[in-house]
């Protein structure tokens, strides 16, 4: 007999999934296939950013203060498109627009799902063939129909139905949980179909590498210093240093530790007393990706998914990866602020 060696694609797999829930209306996959429809445009023109007129910045900043890439500004449209024209979505929050964007047609501005997205994260890296990523966070609406509104988005990360990122690396990956494990999928460019390549994914208890920007040590808090002096071994007796590994793209430094074990950390820093990263499309998408790979995710304090969300773009430190890692580097800051204090 020949083994059946078939891949399962995206689509098919999402399907299947559906069956084990009799109620499902199969919205959730057809959102799912939506976002997956969209990287794959996205991907395209990555792998053509040296050729064609995408690099360098289009002179503006985004909202934030940040320089934007045209890149950034192609992946925003490409998945603000494929969402509004896919039905199953009734607004979108992008790290890109200041205000979330209500679709109003007939069929879209009563479909029960909004999604916050960061179109392209680590777009430092796009000009010089780094890798970079996009995130992606789904909830159900509150409001019942009609136009969606902004408490629909504020909602705690506890509550997402689905999150995930799209990693342009040297293959380009889908990965995403629906609350029952995390799934990763290889994109066959040959097929160009997204196919199941990593089932299951586990992270590992601890591991041997952190990441962080430590060009900031100076202006960091004195627990997160000597959680670094911990990581190269300065703190315990007879403990091997860990390696540092950064790469600037949160996707692809969270991807490598969610695969070989890690813990990745953007604190607060002096002139960003939140941190940097943003809790609804970067934090909190990853953080339900970690927890359910058996990983955690904290601000340092708190369980990252049980922030209570205020503002469309708010910040929070983020320690984020291998649970031991993150209890470990949580035990220093707390022993810092303590010092403070005290
Ligand atoms: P984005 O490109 O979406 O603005 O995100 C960049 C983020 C994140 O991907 C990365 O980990 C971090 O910024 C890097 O910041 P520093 O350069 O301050 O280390
Ligand atoms: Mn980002
Ligand atoms: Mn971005």
């Amino acid at each position: 007999m020949v083994a059946d060696k078939r891949v399962i694609t995206l689509e098919e797999y999402t399907i299947q999934k559906q069956k084990d829930f009799p109620n499902a209306t199969g919205d959730l996959s057809k959102l799912l296939r939506d976002i997956g429809l969209a990287a794959k445009i996205v991907n395209k023109q990555v792998n053509k950013a040296g050729l064609v007129d995408i690099l360098g910045t289009t002179g503006g900043n985004n909202l934030h203060g940040d320089e934007v890439k045209k890149l950034d500004i192609f992946a925003n449209e490409e998945f603000i498109s494929s969402l509004t024209h896919g039905g199953q979505c009734c607004g979108i929050a992008s790290e890109e627009n200041e205000e979330f964007i209500v679709i109003n047609d007939e069929i879209s501005r009563n479909a029960k799902y909004v999604v916050s997205i960061d179109p392209l994260d680590g777009s430092s890296n796009i000009d010089v063939n780094v890798s970079i990523g996009t995130i992606f966070s789904i909830y159900r609406r509150l409001s019942f129909s009609g136009s969606c509104v902004l408490e629909d988005f504020l909602q705690k990360g506890t509550q997402q139905v689905a999150a995930g990122y799209i990693i342009y690396g040297s293959s380009t990956m889908m990965v995403y949980t629906t609350g029952y494990g995390v799934n990763g999928f290889t994109l066959d460019p040959s097929i160009g179909e997204f196919c199941l390549s990593h089932p299951d994914i586990k992270t590992p208890e601890s591991g041997k590498m952190y990441s962080i920007n430590q060009g900031n040590f100076v202006n960091f808090e004195e627990g997160i210093r000597n959680y670094i002096r911990y990581c190269e071994g300065r703190e315990e007796k007879d403990q091997e240093p860990y390696s540092l590994r950064y790469i600037g793209s949160m996707v692809a430094d969270f991807h490598r530790n969610l695969i070989n074990g890690g813990i990745f950390i953007y604190p607060k820093t002096k002139s960003r007393p939140k941190g940097k990263l943003r809790l609804l499309y970067e934090c909190n998408p990853l953080s339900f990706v970690a927890e359910q790979a058996g990983g955690k995710a904290s601000n340092g304090f708190k369980r990252i998914l049980e922030i209570e969300p205020l503002e469309l773009h708010q910040r929070t430190p983020i320690l984020i990866g291998s649970k031991s890692m993150v209890e470990k580097a949580e035990e220093f800051i707390a022993a810092g602020t303590e010092a403070e204090v005290s």
